[in-house]
């Protein structure tokens, strides 16, 4: 259900960071409770905690030990504000130390699945069963409990597993109700949320798009902001996003760098220009790419040339939008790497875009970068409720440098169209079959060999793809799909009637590790 934005004042969970890894995922349960949070570093005034309103307060984990001289920590002002506190593993033992119980480092970390007793059914364990599985993850050991607090749950080595002061409402685990291995972590958050600090429910991307839009308008003003838009999930949805935004404030710049797959330049088009009427540019740069890459055929040099040639193209177009502060982009929370130095903080590294490396410093720009806080899904759902299409939203990954990384040899013009036209006939099987949807990326490539064949009565020497599409998570590891039979000798008949030049196709049946999922 979907309570208008105003209501929603206060059913909001600000989580402080400490550095877990977790930290993001501790976000996206709350999100999917219904209700909004946000994550600020633990290096936070009182002022900016109270403005920021919060209905529930969770402090997370983090890789330190807090008897660490310089760990991170916070006031305890934090347990005065009369909102009620959630300490996850780090938050459990730092709350500890901060109101007077006593906290250790122990000499081995205890990590892994243990099993939780209850000793009492309340709090946050309270409705669930006497026995269920966790996750710790944890080096220090609470050895006694601040004064006011009782345990609520134990393990075999933890005694302080689950403790509360519920007076104060101040709850604290030992454990990780954010991860997977969890299985009732959260329903112990939505009995803090709901049962203890009383929050509403109702939260959807709907409010989120509203409350982003009304913070990219008071961070950019009046200023000209420029998004670099490649037909992708998430530059789709932050362009969208930011045209909701602020409308002709911003200018989208997408180019064509002769790369592309069939039809890309022209749905953008359609998408950007005429429905959504956004002021789009659309560099025809293929000549300059295709030029630069005429001849090279080792792998990291074309990568190299394609990164340097959209940087110099790029940044001609936005130097001719000389009143542009402001570069948007759809950074996500995994490109976002939480990270705790020994002695400072936690640091925020961004994986900058490979794209446009280095172009915001040059330029002087500013950045937008709405999609921070949110994992692929969430992004999704954000751009549905934007009103992109699903063609557009349930996109495979697509690579920076294009058709190219699938083209080992030389990329000329017409071996791409070769590529081009092959991919096009599989990605509409695919569609076709329904076998889209069930791969997590699905690409042809053209190899850099000829083999005999025969079509009617003539011999033929032509060029051979390779048909490719796996299932995965975050690109990091891969399966291949075991796409049905009648599927790939449909694909690969069409292939080689339609697709002049191509006479042999061929399955890759190689998973990640030990292959990549690009051949280049
Ligand atoms: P690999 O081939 O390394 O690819 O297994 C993993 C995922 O990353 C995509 N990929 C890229 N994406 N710029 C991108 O934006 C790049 O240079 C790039 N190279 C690979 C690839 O399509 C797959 O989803």
């Amino acid at each position: 259900m979907t309570q208008p934005h105003e209501q929603l004042a206060g059913d909001r969970v600000l989580i402080l960071d400490f550095g877990s890894q977790y930290t993001q995922l501790i976000a996206r349960r709350v999100r999917e409770l219904e209700v909004y949070a946000e994550i600020r570093p633990f290096r936070i005034e009182r002022a900016e905690v109270e403005a920021f309103g919060a209905g529930a307060i969770i402090l997370s984990g983090g890789p330190n030990s807090v008897t660490d001289e310089g760990a991170p920590t916070i006031g305890a002002w934090i347990y005065e504000l009369g909102v009620p506190v959630l300490g996850i593993c780090y938050g459990l033992q730092l709350t500890c130390q901060l109101l007077g119980g006593k906290v250790r480092k122990s000499d081995h970390r205890e990590y892994g699945a243990a099993t939780v007793r209850k000793l009492s059914d309340e709090g946050l364990v309270s409705g669930l069963g006497d026995e269920f599985g966790v996750w710790m993850s944890h080096g220090d050991v609470v050895e006694s409990i601040p004064d006011g607090f009782v345990v609520h749950a134990d393990t075999e080595s933890t005694p302080y597993a689950a403790i509360a002061d519920q007076e104060r409402r101040i709850y604290g685990v030992q454990f990780h109700p954010e991860v997977h291995h969890t299985p009732q972590g959260k329903a112990m958050l939505g009995r803090f949320l709901f049962d203890i600090a009383g929050l509403r429910s109702g939260w959807n991307m709907a409010d989120f798009l509203e409350e982003k839009a009304a913070d990219i308008r008071a961070q950019v003003g009046g200023d000209h902001v420029l998004c670099g838009l490649s037909g992708g999930v998430d530059s789709s949805v932050v362009a969208a996003l930011l045209h909701r935004a602020i409308g002709e404030q911003l200018t989208c710049i997408f180019v064509d760098n002769g790369l592309l797959r069939h039809n890309e330049r022209e749905t953008v088009e359609k998408l950007f220009g005429d429905h959504f009427q956004a002021n789009l540019v659309v560099v025809d740069a293929r000549e300059q790419f295709l030029g630069e890459l005429a001849g090279v055929t080792d792998p990291e040099t074309k990568r190299k040339i394609i990164g340097r040639v959209f940087i110099e193209v790029f940044e001609a177009e936005a130097a001719k939008r000389s009143d542009a502060k402001w570069l948007a982009q759809g950074t996500l929370y995994p490109d976002v790497i939480e990270s705790v130095s020994p002695t400072g903080g936690p640091s925020v590294t961004i994986k900058s875009h490979h794209n446009v490396g280095g172009l915001p410093e040059r330029m002087g720009l500013g950045l937008v970068e709405p999609l921070r806080e949110l994992f692929k899904d969430e992004v999704r759902a954000l751009g549905r409720a934007l009103g992109l299409p699903d063609a557009v939203i349930m996109r495979h990954p697509f690579p920076g440098p294009g058709l190219a990384v699938r083209c080992p040899g030389e990329c000329t013009p017409e071996r791409l169209a070769t590529l081009r036209a092959a991919d096009h006939i599989f990605m509409d099987e695919l569609h076709q079959s329904g076998w889209y949807p069930k791969c997590w990326q699905a690409l042809v490539v053209l190899l850099p060999v000829r083999s005999v064949g025969v079509m009617g009565d003539e011999r033929t020497f032509e060029e051979v793809v390779s048909l490719r599409a796996v299932t995965s998570t975050d690109g990091m590891t891969a399966d291949w799909v075991p796409l049905p039979y009648d599927l790939l000798g449909r694909t690969a008949n069409r292939i080689i009637n339609e697709v002049r030049g191509v006479n042999r196709v061929l399955f890759d049946i190689t998973s990640k590790p030990p292959g990549t999922i690009e051949w280049e």
